[in-house]
């Protein structure tokens, strides 16, 4: 089974419990997954494997990423270490009371993954708190889906 990289950004914490069900969803299934909390650049990018990578993130502010995200989110953006066959993928949790920048952390990753050359194989979930109370119950099973792909895909 391939190896997954999971990321989660979160403020208050709902993004990690989704990425913890996600991590143990995974696993079930039999994947390899690892999970960093704190992500530094080299987590992101590997030894030189050739991972997917797997983010799940909250909007702040205004339409903005968490904190513990930003050092990678800001490193990366700077270095652009190009990561070009390896596959994405993105969670986004936001609430719609929010108008126009719901989910809006997710635009910011998307355009990231674009520019680091990664291959989406699902297109990105954006989750509504106003009318998904239990973001888990939507994000595992399209992760299951995303991974089922990852798996699918020609590895690059
Ligand atoms: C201070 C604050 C700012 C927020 N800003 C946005 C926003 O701009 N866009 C959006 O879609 N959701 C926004 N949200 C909603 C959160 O993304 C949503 O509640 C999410 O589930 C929180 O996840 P977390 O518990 O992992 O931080 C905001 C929530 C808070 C408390």
């Amino acid at each position: 089974m391939p190896a997954i990289r999971l990321f989660a950004g979160s403020v208050y914490g709902t993004a990690l419990e989704v990425a913890q069900d996600i991590e143990e969803a995974l696993e079930d299934q039999g994947f390899d997954v690892r999970y960093f909390p704190q992500p530094t650049l080299s987590d992101f990018t590997g030894d030189g494997d050739n991972s997917a990578v797997l983010l799940v993130t909250a909007t702040t502010g205004e339409g903005e990423l968490p904190g513990n995200l930003l050092p990678l989110y800001q490193q990366l953006m700077d270095t652009l270490p190009q990561q070009p066959g390896r596959i994405g993928g993105v969670i986004v949790l936001g609430d719609s009371a929010y108008g126009d920048t719901f989910c809006a952390a997710g635009n910011l990753l998307e355009e990231l993954m674009q520019q680091l050359a990664y291959t989406p194989v699902c297109p990105s979930l954006r989750i509504d708190a106003a009318d998904t109370p239990e973001p888990a119950t939507v994000a595992v099973p399209w992760a299951l889906t995303w991974a089922r792909r990852v798996t699918e895909a020609p590895q690059g």
